[in-house]
């Protein structure tokens, strides 16, 4: 199987290259990132990108539809990937997320491509009363990012052809990577505990928060890349998680307050409650992946955090403002005129419209 991953050098890619090379080992794996994270390594002695066969780099949003010949699966990771860049890019956002993505599921359905998966993401349900959110019930967005995803998601489904497309609606993610992120809740309580023994909970610890760790997200995908459209149907949009790991805010920081003892827990009242709250029923993921199911547990996402951070000599107090905020790496690139405010590498600037 010939194995593509875009927006591969994030995040969630690296566990997915390992995990795609470990489940097929005779896959042909190649990668393509327009770098923007290329050089936020957390505590690796060698670079996750070593496992693929090749690593092309460019924007999506200038995909060239050649490349796209004789793959059999294509992994849409690259994105603009959370809530704080998707307000403060948000035609890029749009552009990146939703249009590229499905101008890339397009060209990859010309090519004769057999599987496309699309990373979504479960913050489409936004603000969700009533009990856990499945997939077929109304979405509320309340943000750019998550507009993109459903954006992607409507489109995608219009597409013709034999191709078989599953969106994978992902609960939030968490847990240690080779390019760890530390602007996301469990990330940041674990982080925020280890160097100041406090954690400072930016609601009144209410919303619920699905987690799912990077290395289950990657199964799901190692799942989705050999789906059959027996299974699921040829459009399949699929939450994944697991029900068990639908957390409340202050449960998450009372979790990361156990494995660290002595960690005190601030909730801010005064804060405005976050708008985004939402519980989500993974039982059709349940159902159609019963052997890719989610096994790594809250303590087990808290305990790799704890030794990846300290293998890394973290002891940064002011990590909010460092290269592990995604926001803040593409602020410096374009402070320092590496990219344009279309987030267009300067070297690269007149290649597409901007
Ligand atoms: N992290 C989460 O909580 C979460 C949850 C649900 C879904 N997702 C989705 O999973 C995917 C991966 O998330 P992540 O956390 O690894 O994100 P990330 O921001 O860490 O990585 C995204 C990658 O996409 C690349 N990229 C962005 N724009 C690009 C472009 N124009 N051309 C080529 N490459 C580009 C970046 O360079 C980066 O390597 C994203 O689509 C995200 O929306 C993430």
């Amino acid at each position: 199987m010939r194995i593509l991953i875009v927006g591969n050098m994030g995040y969630v890619g690296p566990a997915v290259s390992a995990q795609l090379k470990k489940a097929c080992p005779q896959s042909v794996l190649h990668g393509f990132d327009n770098a923007y994270f290329a050089h936020c390594l957390t505590g690796v002695a060698c670079l996750p990108e070593r496992v693929l066969d090749a690593q092309f780099f460019g924007d999506v949003r200038a995909f060239s539809d050649g490349l796209l010949a004789g793959y059999d699966a294509v992994v849409q990771l690259a994105a603009i990937s959370n809530d704080p860049m998707g307000d403060r890019f948000q035609d890029v956002t749009l552009d990146i997320n939703q249009n590229a993505t499905v101008a890339l599921a397009q060209a990859a359905s010309a090519a004769g491509v057999k599987h496309f998966v699309f990373a979504s993401s479960c913050s489409i349900y936004g603000v969700a009363e009533g009990g856990p959110r499945r997939e077929t019930d109304p979405l509320n967005p309340v943000t750019t990012y998550a507009q993109s995803k459903i954006g992607a998601e409507k489109a995608l489904e219009q597409i013709d052809g034999a191709m078989t497309i599953t969106c994978l609606r992902f609960a939030t993610a968490c847990g240690m990577s080779d390019r760890l992120r530390l602007d996301l809740v469990l990330n940041d309580f674990v982080a925020s505990a280890m160097v100041t023994g406090k954690l400072s909970v930016l609601s009144d610890g209410t919303p619920w928060r699905p987690l799912i760790d990077t290395h289950d997200m990657a199964r799901a995908v190692e799942w989705a890349v050999s789906r059959s459209p027996d299974n699921g149907g040829r459009y399949l949009v699929v939450n994944v998680g697991s029900d068990e790991r639908n957390y409340q805010v202050h449960q998450i920081a009372e979790a990361v307050a156990k494995a660290l003892p002595g960690t005190e827990i601030s909730i801010n009242t005064n804060s405005a409650v976050d708008s985004r709250s939402y519980q989500v029923d993974f039982g059709l993921y349940k159902s159609l992946a019963p052997n890719h199911q989610p096994q790594v547990t809250l303590e087990d996402s808290i305990s790799h955090l704890k030794s990846g951070l300290a293998g890394m000599g973290f002891e940064d107090s002011e990590f909010r403002n460092s290269s592990l905020i995604r926001l803040k790496v593409l602020e410096s690139h374009m402070a320092s005129g590496r990219l344009n405010r279309s987030l267009v590498w300067r070297c690269e600037e007149g290649g597409y419209n901007l």
